[in-house]
């Protein structure tokens, strides 16, 4: 028997079994179960599209002849000839959308890689030539690509968000001045892409004048609302079956053009028509994880306690929907401040518009923290992880809103004790085995616990099976499995026993599957159902826990005649709007959590890496990584422990490889495609200690689950950066860290 214990760790306190994922055996053996693997009605139609290769200016004309000489083409639609369309908006207006503007709607380019027409055929191999034989003429203007390009517009956040306020606790100045250690420093991070292995794909036909949508998607409730809304039709006749998704990271969570591009078409064609847009072109459809820089000053009293704290931060964004992260909000409740400023600004040009990637705004902003705390630490002369332990604090010092719960110094105690801390020689340079440099370094990692209101539905049958059923996603997540296993502990039902239904937009609602939401969601949701439903056989949750229970919902079942019992829950977390159940059943989007004005609510983590610098060469490699994260309830610590795992992959990656590099000329994208867009491979992916610390919260929703998919990406780059001045004596404030910045 292979040794799973690692893998599927045994769960302690306040975890639940680490049962294997419903999907595991389909997805290993390629099983049809994503969205564009199920079946359609009819011969299916292909489109491609084409994209403007400037990025500003306009289209001045379109030769469609030799396109339309391609044996197979049925259609060429392009700004002159696309049929009306609802208006849409993004989610920065309260909308759906990447964009506020409707594509294919005039000659105007805003950003490269801009759709400018669709080509549908009769196979994929002729809407691809005939795509490439469509000549656009263009009028191209030049293009400002990113921070420092000529014509840059830069704003202050309010200026664009009339609630924005910048972050003030106190005289951070003042507190600066008097600081007996200080950093003053500058970081920042690049452009990324989701790039998930699942490209951007929609398949649309039409049924008796319904819409159908085949499209992996972290919002299928959204997807209906939006797609509805554009395509001027009633929601009830738009459905969405998104049963399992490739990977998203946030790029699936809005609507894409290509949404109303593949329902368009099919509607005039009258058939199926797929529309997968290609790896390049997910660069530029879907939005990014934008640039960001930040001025930081954190300054420290002589014995190591933290006086004040200055952070500005500037992020790229488009002119027509300057889509933002802001969050400096987060990064002021994470310490024991004594006063702390916060600046956000914005920068845009004429690029395609961003949006949210894994954990948006900590990712970039708790590097920059974590970077300064690491760099302050050493000025002082102090441990980073005494120093950080001295600085702890219960409430979010800005507002003095308590934490709910926050078990950052047992992580890090158990993250040191497993990597073995007490052993670093705090002198940069100081080890080195032969011809490498040893550097070790650590951060905290950090996520909001972040939640929307859910709906569930619980259905019980006689032969003592269940099915649940809620419009949530699967993401790659184990989502499904800890649905089954919440209703199954509430109810007394082995999971085995229960079928559940998610990804498609006839469930009741579900939420967003983004913001690391989904399983604080659903399962307070499920939960909702499940004692709604004993209460309805007249039974309660002590029936549940019997060890008989699965005899007493049977009885109960017989004994009220009914041939199945049904109960809907739906939940709203405490702090959301009175009408936050209308809102979810209305597609909308409802968030709490994070630093908020009564409760503090993040879930926290240890991350500490070792790496290894060639003397010669500079080659770097990490060949060990501990992370230790304490997130509230675990419903599955093999769920779990690929989360974290995942995300502790990709916060190395993110600090070593990852970048989209742009052409500053052109404002293009020119490594849009995983051959030069750098994402770790398995020779790329050390020893990967992941430990789950127990924690109980009571107070955030009905299980305490705080929410764990975007918490061990953040903070890891703060770690290596802070490792690699160990082995060399050098920071690098700059992502990521390349072998030229190291030389
Ligand atoms: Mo993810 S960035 O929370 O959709």
């Amino acid at each position: 028997m292979a040794d799973n214990s690692k893998a599927a760790p045994a769960p302690k306190e306040n975890m639940g079994q680490p049962i294997a994922r419903y999907e595991a055996r389909q997805k290993v053996m390629g099983g049809k179960i994503y969205s564009s693997d199920l079946p359609v009605p009819g011969k299916k139609a292909y489109a491609w599209m084409v994209t403007s290769t400037i990025a500003k200016g306009r289209v001045t004309g379109i030769d469609e002849t030799a396109a339309k000489a391609v044996p197979g083409v049925l259609m060429i639609m392009t700004h002159k000839n696309r049929p009306a369309l609802g208006d849409i908006a993004s989610f920065l207006k309260g909308g759906m959308f990447v964009t506020d503007n409707n594509t294919l709607s005039g000659p105007t380019i805003e950003h490269e890689g801009q759709p400018v027409a669709m080509v549908v055929a009769e196979t994929f191999e002729g809407a691809r030539e005939a795509a490439h034989k469509l000549k656009v003429g263009y009028a191209a203007e030049s293009p400002s690509a990113t921070f420092e390009s000529p014509g840059v517009t830069t704003r202050p956040m309010g200026e664009i968000n009339p609630r924005y306020k910048p972050v003030k606790f106190k005289d951070a100045a003042a507190a600066l001045a008097g600081s007996a250690h200080r950093v003053d420093a500058e970081y920042s991070t690049p452009i990324q892409h989701h790039n998930s292995m699942e490209l951007y794909s929609t398949t649309a036909y039409w049924d008796d004048g319904k819409l159908v949508l085949h499209e992996p998607s972290q919002f299928v409730w959204g997807l209906r609302k939006g797609a509805a809304a554009q395509m001027k039709m009633d929601e009830d006749n738009v459905r969405v079956k998104s049963p399992f998704v490739g990977g998203a990271f946030g790029g699936k969570g809005a609507i894409t053009v290509r949404t109303a591009l593949a329902a368009l078409a099919a509607r005039q064609l009258k058939r199926p028509v797929e529309l997968v847009a290609t790896r390049a072109q997910g660069f530029t459809i879907s939005g990014n994880r934008q640039e960001t820089q930040h001025k930081i000053s954190l300054g420290c009293d002589a014995q190591g306690k933290l006086t004040g704290y200055d952070h500005s931060m500037w992020e790229f964004t488009s002119r027509v929907t300057p889509y933002n992260n802001g969050g400096l909000d987060n990064c002021a409740a994470m310490y024991d401040f004594g006063a702390v400023s916060g600046q956000n600004y914005i920068v845009q040009g004429d690029r395609n518009v961003p949006n949210f990637m894994r954990s948006p705004a900590e990712v970039p902003n708790i590097y920059a923290l974590e970077s300064a705390m690491n760099e302050l630490a050493a000025a002082a002369n102090i441990d980073p992880v005494a120093f950080r332990k001295m600085n702890d604090t219960r409430v979010n010092v800005t507002n003095g809103a308590p934490y709910t719960s926050r078990s950052v110094n047992a992580c890090w105690d158990a993250a040191a004790a497993s990597f073995g801390w007490d052993k670093r020689n705090p002198e940069p340079g100081s080890m080195r085995d032969g011809d490498w440099l040893i550097g070790w370094g650590c951060a905290m990692a950090t996520y909001p616990t972040q939640m929307a209101p859910s709906a569930a539905k619980i259905v019980l049958r006689k032969n003592g099976t269940a099915l649940i059923e809620v419009a949530a996603h699967d993401v790659g997540t184990g989502c499904y499995t800890i649905a089954a296993q919440a209703a199954g502990e509430r109810l007394g039902i082995d999971p085995s026993r229960i079928t559940v239904q998610m990804g498609d937009s006839r469930l009741p609602p579900g939420p967003i599957s983004g913001g690391s939401i989904s399983t604080a969601s659903v399962t307070s949701a499920i939960c909702d159902g499940c004692d709604r439903l004993l209460t309805s056989l007249g039974l309660t949750a002590d029936d549940a826990k019997a060890s008989d229970s699965a005899d007493r919902l049977a009885a109960a079942l017989a004994r009220s005649g009914r041939p199945v019992a049904e109960a809907t829950g739906a939940w709203a977390p405490i702090g959301a709007p009175d009408d936050a159940i209308d809102r979810l059943y209305d597609g909308g989007l409802v968030f709490v959590g994070g630093a908020g004005e009564k409760r503090t609510m993040f879930a926290f983590g240890a991350e500490m890496v070792e790496v290894r610098i060639n003397a010669r060469t500079r080659e770097i490699r990490v060949p060990r990584m501990v992370g230790a994260f304490a997130a509230g309830r675990i419903m599955n610590p093999r769920t779990a422990h690929s989360q974290y795992m995942g995300g502790m992959i990709w916060g190395m990656a993110s600090a070593l490889l990852e970048a989209t590099e742009i052409d500053h000329k052109r404002a293009r994208y020119t490594n849009d495609n995983i051959a030069e867009y750098h994402l770790a491979v398995n020779a790329d992916i050390p020893d990967v200690d992941v430990i789950m610390v127990p924690e109980v919260d009571d107070e955030i929703n009905i299980l305490g689950v705080k929410g764990i998919g975007e918490l061990s990406n953040v903070g890891t780059a703060a770690a290596i950066t802070d490792a690699v001045w160990h082995a060399t004596g050098k920071r690098v404030r700059d992502l990521p860290v390349t072998i030229d910045k190291i030389i």
